[in-house]
């Protein structure tokens, strides 16, 4: 494993090391079999995928007709979703997911291994901040990682924290096993819809 100067997740700085050095072993390389799933039952919605890394699943929402934007704030995770995605390079944004304004309501977030990027200090803060972008009815759909472990990232959840932090604003929809789980998430990561109250 690499060495790394940056410890702080919540520092674009940490993931750029990672990103630079190629470890990234959150990245899938691919779409996962619950978001086909889900766009293949559902209706093209106005989407955000914050966090995106390199955004694989920006250029499957574009090219099914869906409206994506993917946002990161690490350069060079940015920077590595833009050479991936060839022509649908303009719909990433360098970005914080803290400070960043959609010009149109959205109705979908994506989630995928950002929350769990996140110390669990600044959890309440992004569940404020998905409820904030999301009006009533808007969906929260994507992977939830439930593990224990206190070091991280990533940095898992149990069902009841899960339920504390989203429930006041969300009502969960959809819970189901995945079976297509890269080996940092294997038997701990569940595919859930959340509905905003
Ligand atoms: C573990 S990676 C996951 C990337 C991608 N979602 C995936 O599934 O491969 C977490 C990503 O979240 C980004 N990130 C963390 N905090 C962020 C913030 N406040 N605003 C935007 N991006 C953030 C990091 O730069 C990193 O690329």
């Amino acid at each position: 494993m690499p060495t790394f100067a940056t410890r702080d997740p919540n520092n674009p700085a940490f993931w750029d090391e990672r990103f630079e050095q190629g470890f990234i072993p959150w990245d899938r390389g691919g779409v996962p079999d619950g978001l086909r799933a889900f766009v293949a039952t559902h209706s093209a919605m106005r989407t955000l995928i914050p966090g995106c890394g390199t955004a694989y699943e920006l250029a499957f929402l574009l090219e099914a007709g869906w409206d994506a934007t993917a946002i990161d704030f690490s350069p060079a995770a940015v920077a590595a979703a833009k050479a991936g995605l060839g022509k649908w390079g303009n719909k990433v944004a360098l970005a914080d997911f803290f400070a960043w304004q959609p010009g149109q309501p959205l109705q979908l977030i994506y989630e995928r291994a950002f929350l769990c990027a996140m110390p669990r200090a600044v959890w309440p803060k992004v569940a404020a901040r998905w409820a904030e972008l999301l009006p009533p009815g808007g969906l929260l759909a994507g992977y939830f990682f439930f593990d224990d472990t206190p070091k991280g990232p990533p940095f898992g959840t149990s069902r009841e924290a899960l339920d504390a932090l989203l429930q006041p604003n969300f009502e969960c929809v959809e819970d189901a096993e995945v079976s297509d789980s890269i080996p940092v998430f294997v038997g701990k990561e569940r595919w859930q819809v959340w509905r905003r109250r």
